[in-house]
């Protein structure tokens, strides 16, 4: 059996209704994981299960707002009880809202820190509790959070939305040192994903204009794929088999790193 096999394996994808999360569900499912889809978008993540379900795979949806805590131990139960355990958990969901610094606004700051930043922290808790030996899943597992390009590099206009990424990276290695010292038995990574064009990022390749900072999307796109040594964005595709790859036991020895999937930009 191939070690990018998932068999058995059972995935709660955050923010997988739409854009990377959905790819990232079905890259999980064709692997050969059951998948628990959580997203506040219950429509498009009630499609993206039955898409996966219509593919043969063990799928669900669940409601979940990553910045509550009582969402989280709902979806958490629900995928325990739904698949029969619970291995697996990709923190993707996320926000960006585009600001100068010097129009920055309290209120779009704070949305980015509770999605992102607190979203993500409590999405690693409550994988914690249930994976740890002695928990409700109890089998340990790996977690892959979805930090981005932004945290490595400086990009005008996303200097909140980089801030949050940062701290993804940052609490993934922290988590990553407390799992392995507390023996949860469970690994903790992290990808930074340059710019693909989902409804995300097609919608920041707009706000750089509408900010003054291109005179037009296809210039701002340009200047990514310019500081991009592979030469061309992101596909969903590279984010989904690059998380495949992470929670899988093909990295087995791999915990508290970063993985660029950017194709060289952050180099
Ligand atoms: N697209 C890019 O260029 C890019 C680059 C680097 C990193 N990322 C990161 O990848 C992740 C996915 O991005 P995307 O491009 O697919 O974005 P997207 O906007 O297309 O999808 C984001 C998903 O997250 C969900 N979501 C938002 N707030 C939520 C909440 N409170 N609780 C649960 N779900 C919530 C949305 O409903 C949506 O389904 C994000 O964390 C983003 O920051 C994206």
């Amino acid at each position: 059996m191939s070690k990018f096999d998932l068999t058995g394996r059972k995935a709660l994808v955050t923010g997988g209704a739409r854009g990377l999360g959905a790819g990232m569900a079905e890259a999980l499912a064709a692997a050969g994981a059951a998948v628990m889809i959580g997203d506040i978008l219950v429509d498009a993540g009630r499609d993206a299960a039955k898409t996966l379900a219509g593919k043969g795979a063990k799928a669900g949806f669940v409601t979940l707002d990553v910045t509550d805590e009582a969402s989280w131990q709902k979806a958490v139960a629900a995928t325990i009880s739904e698949l029969g355990g619970y291995d697996i958990l990709v923190n993707n969901a996320g926000v960006e809202i585009t600001s100068l610094v010097i129009d920055v606004k309290a209120a779009d700051l704070a949305r980015m820190c509770a999605v992102n930043i607190v979203g993500t922290g409590l999405g690693m808790k409550h994988a914690f509790r249930a994976m740890k030996p002695g928990g409700p899943a109890g089998k340990g597992g790996a977690i892959v959070s979805i930090a981005s390009v932004a945290a490595t590099i400086a990009f005008p206009g996303i200097a909140g939305y980089s801030g949050t990424k940062s701290a993804v990276d940052r609490m993934t290695r922290v988590a990553a040192t407390e799992s392995g010292k507390l023996g949860y038995g469970v690994r903790v990574n992290c990808i930074y994903p340059g710019l693909v064009p989902t409804d995300m990022g097609m919608q920041l390749a707009g706000d750089v204009v509408a900010a003054g900072l291109f005179p037009s999307a296809e210039a701002a796109v340009g200047a990514v794929i310019g500081q991009t040594p592979l030469g061309r964005l992101g596909e969903v595709s590279d984010m989904a088999d690059a998380v495949v790859f992470l929670c899988s036991d093909a990295a087995r020895f791999i915990t508290g790193v970063g993985l660029p999937v950017d194709g060289g930009m952050g180099t």
